[in-house]
């Protein structure tokens, strides 16, 4: 039988959160109780998830959940895991917009649902309206929610065809299909993360299809990725004004805010 402290000491991967996931107990009462002998199923299991880490399978797959902004989310392999990057869109949405007036926000491949369900969980006034072509990822976002959300299952527009918003806000994917880091990301849905040559594909799609469905003044804001931002901002020139960059925690391009003319 192996203790606590065995396993700690065996340093695998992740352990001290594995630990923690498998015996339901906090870090601090982990390493007070280093002592406990683990029961055989409890063993069982711990062990089954140090092989999937070692496998590369990421840890917020084995948690169920991940953190984001001021929330925790459900994720599951039909949803990409969110990435603190994307906070960025949050925090420049809440400069955008008043928390006070009412807004019609669109998130456009929602995932787990981190976009639309913060924002809406922020501001209650807003009318926030989220889509996805995977069913599946809907269906987890759907238990995201804290407030109503209008979910809608479809390619990009086409989940929309009439409405018209306020914001559109997406993370599309946006990696190089021939990109290597590609192959850190194998557990991870590849519709979540690649669009064709130069990971622009779906981006293309979006800027194209947004001015129809803006209202007058209307903002596209869109997450990319850290050497697309001159070819976007062309993209973006013949339909848009008032282009703004912003980087990310890691002094990276990551996001692109430009308003209807
Ligand atoms: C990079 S993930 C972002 C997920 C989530 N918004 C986030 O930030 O964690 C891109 C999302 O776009 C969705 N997606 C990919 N192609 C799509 C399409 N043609 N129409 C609608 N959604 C699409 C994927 O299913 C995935 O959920």
């Amino acid at each position: 039988m192996k203790t606590v402290q065995d396993y700690l000491n065996g340093g695998a991967c992740d352990i001290a959160p594995l630990l923690s996931l498998v015996l339901g107990k906090s870090n601090t009462q982990l390493y007070a109780q280093n002592d406990y002998a683990l029961g055989d199923k409890q063993q069982q299991q711990l062990e089954n998830f140090i092989q999937q880490r070692e496998q590369g399978v990421p840890f917020a797959y084995l948690s169920g959940k991940k953190g984001f902004y001021h929330l925790d989310f459900k994720v599951t392999k039909d949803t990409l895991i969110p990435r603190p990057e994307t906070e960025l869109l949050i925090d420049i949405t809440l400069d955008l917009l008043n928390k006070n007036q009412k807004y019609q926000v669109l998130d456009l491949g929602t995932g787990s649902g981190i976009i639309a369900v913060t924002l809406a969980d922020i501001n209650p006034r807003w009318k926030v309206s989220a889509t996805d072509f995977s069913q599946a990822a809907i269906n987890v976002a759907k238990i995201n929610a804290t407030t109503n959300i209008n979910f809608t299952q479809g390619s990009w527009f086409g989940a929309v065809t009439d409405q018209a918003f306020d914001l559109i806000v997406s993370n599309p994917p946006y990696i190089e299909e021939s990109d290597p880091y590609l192959d850190d990301l194998t557990h991870e849905p590849q519709t979540a993360l690649v669009s064709g040559k130069d990971g622009l594909d779906d981006i293309r799609i979006i800027i194209k299809n947004a001015p129809k469905h803006l209202n007058k003044n209307g903002y596209l804001l869109l997450e990319h990725g850290y050497n697309q931002q001159q070819k976007i901002v062309k993209l973006l020139n013949k339909a848009f004004h008032n282009i703004k960059n912003f980087k990310d925690y890691n002094n990276n391009d990551r996001a692109i805010l430009a308003q209807i003319k």
